[in-house]
C-alpha cells in the first residue's frame, strides 16, 4: 500500500538532500481580508486537493501566485510564510509571486484561460490568441523561473511543476540550470495535433515542455495526443513505444500518471462524529426534507456542463414524476474565473435555469434544485457526500475529476452512487459508476434513474470496487511514481 508514511521514506531516503520545489499558479492557500480580519482559505483546485498532502508529508517549498488581497500581510522579507496556515504545525513553505493586474489579466485570465483552456477541452469554445497575453504569459512565466531558481539557490533540486500556465519554465530553468531535474504535470487533457496545430505559438509551447525531464498526463490517450502533437509540430525524435521524445539533444519522457486523493484521511474524517453531527446541521440550514439527495459540487466552470446537468434534471422529473417532491439536488459552485465574460454569462444563465425548473416544479415545501455559492469548510462538504444517494458529476471534458474520488472515498457502504462522464478521465478507472453522455440531458436523466434504482446489494458491491480502485490507486501512489521516475531519469 501506498501511504504517508511510504512517501516520507521514499523522500528521506532517496531525495536526501535535494530540494522538493512545487510550483503551481493557484496557491495552496489563500489570505483575504473579512471584515477587517485575515483569514486563510484553501481554493476549490484539483491541484491544491492533490498536491497539499504530498507537500504536508515532505516539508517542500510550494511557489504560486499570491492572489488573496491579504496575502502581501502575511509574508516575511522573502514572500514565504509557512502553511497550512490554521496547523498550529504548520508542514512547508508557500514562497508567493506576485502580479500586476495588467500582468494577471494578459497571462492568467487571457492566455492561460481564454486561449489554452479551451484549446485543451474539447467542449467548442473558440480559444482567443492574442499578442499582448502570450507576452505576459512569456513575462510571468519568467517571474515564475526565476522565483524557483532563487529558491534552489544552487542546491540540487526536484522542481515539480503543475499544469498549463507554466509551459515556457521548464526550459527557462534548464538555460540557467542544465543539472536541474524538472517534471511537469497537465492537469486538463491534452487535445489531438488537428486541434492544437491552431495555436500560433504551438512551437514555443511545445519547446518549453520538452526542456522538462518528465511530463505526466492523466491517461494514456493525452499522452499519445501529446507525442502526436509533437510529430506535427518539430523536427524531434518521438519514439512512442517508449513513450519519450528527444529533441535538442534532451530526452523527455512522457508517461500517463491519473492523480488522485488521499482515500484513507478522507475515508476516515468522512466517518467521524463532526461529520455526522454536520450532517444534521446542513440540512437544517440548507432545509432539506426530502428523502432522496443528489449533489453536485464543481468551480463554475463551462467544461463541467452545470447547465446540461439542470437540463437533465428537469427530463429527469419529467420523466419519472414519481420522483417530485421527493428528490432535491443541491449544487455547490465555486465562482470562478469571474473576470472573463464567458464566465459571467454562465453565472446567469445557471440563475436563469435554476429558477426556471424551481418555478416548473416547486410546491409549497419543495424545490428541486438548490444552489449554492457559499464556502464549505472540508468537513461540511464530506457531510454534504455523506447525505447524498446519487453525486452527480457532468463535465463535457475534464483531465480527471477529483470530486468523483473524493465522494466515492467519503460516501458510506450503506448509501451513495457516483453518475460520472463519460468524458471525464476518472471515468476510465471508477468503470462501476454509471457514466453517461452529458451533451445528451435524456441519457444524464435515465443515468439518475438508474442510479437510484439499484439494488442495494449490488449498489454497494459497485462502491466496495470502487473504493477499492482509489484506496489502491491514491495521491501517494501517484507522487511516489513520479519521484521514482525522476530518479531513474536522473
Ligand atoms: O485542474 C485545472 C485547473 O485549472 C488548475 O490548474 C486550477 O488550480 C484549477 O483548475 C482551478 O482553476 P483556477 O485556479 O483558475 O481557479
Amino acid at each position: 500500500m501506498w501511504t504517508k508514511e511510504t512517501l516520507k521514506e521514499l523522500i528521506s531516503d532517496k531525495l536526501k538532500d535535494n530540494l522538493f520545489i512545487v510550483a503551481s499558479n493557484r496557491e495552496p492557500y489563500i489570505h483575504k481580508f473579512k471584515a477587517d480580519k485575515i483569514t486563510c482559505f484553501r481554493p476549490a483546485s484539483g491541484v491544491v486537493t492533490a498536491l497539499d498532502p504530498i507537500l504536508q508529508t515532505c516539508n517542500g517549498i510550494w511557489v504560486a501566485h499570491g492572489s488573496g488581497d491579504a496575502d502581501r500581510k502575511v509574508v516575511d522579507f522573502k514572500n514565504r510564510v509557512r502553511v497550512p496556515c490554521n496547523d498550529p504545525n504548520p508542514k512547508y513553505t508557500l514562497r508567493r509571486i506576485w502580479i500586476n493586474k495588467a500582468e494577471e489579466i494578459g497571462y492568467y485570465y487571457g492566455f492561460s484561460n481564454e486561449a489554452l483552456w479551451p484549446l485543451c477541452h474539447i467542449v467548442y469554445a473558440k480559444p482567443k490568441f492574442r499578442e499582448s497575453d502570450w507576452n505576459h504569459y512569456k513575462q510571468i512565466n519568467q517571474r515564475f523561473a526565476d522565483a524557483i531558481l532563487e529558491e534552489a539557490d544552487g542546491k540540487d533540486a526536484f522542481i515539480f511543476l503543475q499544469d498549463y500556465h507554466l509551459t515556457l519554465v521548464p526550459k527557462m530553468i534548464k538555460q540557467v540550470n542544465p543539472k536541474a531535474k524538472i517534471a511537469l504535470f497537465w492537469h486538463i487533457p491534452w487535445p489531438n495535433p488537428e486541434v492544437f496545430r491552431i495555436c500560433p505559438w504551438k512551437k514555443e509551447i511545445i519547446e518549453g515542455l520538452l526542456a522538462a525531464d518528465l511530463l505526466g498526463f492523466h491517461i494514456h490517450y493525452h499522452v499519445d495526443n501529446f507525442l502526436e502533437t509533437v510529430n506535427h509540430t518539430l523536427e524531434a525524435k518521438v519514439d512512442k513505444a517508449g513513450s519519450s521524445v528527444v529533441y535538442q539533444g534532451i530526452e523527455t519522457s512522457v508517461r500517463p500518471y491519473p492523480i488522485s486523493i488521499d482515500y484513507d484521511s478522507i475515508e476516515k474524517e468522512a466517518a467521524s462524529k463532526e461529520v455526522q453531527n454536520d450532517i444534521k446541521k446542513v440540512k437544517e440550514e440548507l432545509g432539506i426534507t426530502s428523502e432522496i439527495v443528489g449533489i453536485g459540487t464543481d468551480r463554475i466552470d463551462y467544461t463541467k456542463g452545470i447547465t446540461e446537468k439542470f437540463k437533465a434534471i428537469d427530463h429527469f422529473l419529467e420523466t419519472y414524476p414519481e420522483y417530485q417532491g421527493k428528490f432535491v439536488f443541491i449544487q455547490i459552485g465555486s465562482l470562478s474565473r469571474i473576470h472573463l465574460d464567458t464566465y459571467k454569462k454562465l453565472n446567469d444563465e445557471i440563475n436563469g435555469l435554476v429558477e426556471r425548473i424551481n418555478w416548473k416544479y416547486s410546491s409549497d415545501n419543495w424545490s428541486p434544485i438548490i444552489f449554492i455559492r457559499k464556502y464549505f469548510t472540508p468537513t461540511q462538504l464530506l457531510a454534504i457526500y455523506r447525505m447524498a444517494d446519487i453525486c452527480l458529476i457532468s463535465s463535457l471534458h475534464d483531465g480527471m475529476n477529483l470530486v468523483a474520488k473524493e465522494f466515492v472515498a467519503a460516501a458510506s457502504e450503506k448509501k451513495g452512487m457516483l453518475v460520472l462522464s463519460q468524458f471525464t478521465g476518472a471515468a476510465r478507472e471508477l468503470t462501476e459508476a454509471i457514466t453517461f453522455n452529458p451533451f445528451k440531458p435524456e441519457d444524464c436523466a435515465s443515468a439518475i434513474k438508474s442510479a437510484l434504482s439499484l439494488p442495494a446489494k449490488e449498489r454497494k458491491e459497485k462502491m466496495q470496487k470502487m473504493k477499492a480502485v482509489i484506496k489502491e490507486n491514491n495521491i501517494y501512489r501517484w507522487s511516489t511514481k513520479i519521484i521514482n521516475a525522476l530518479l531513474r531519469l536522473s
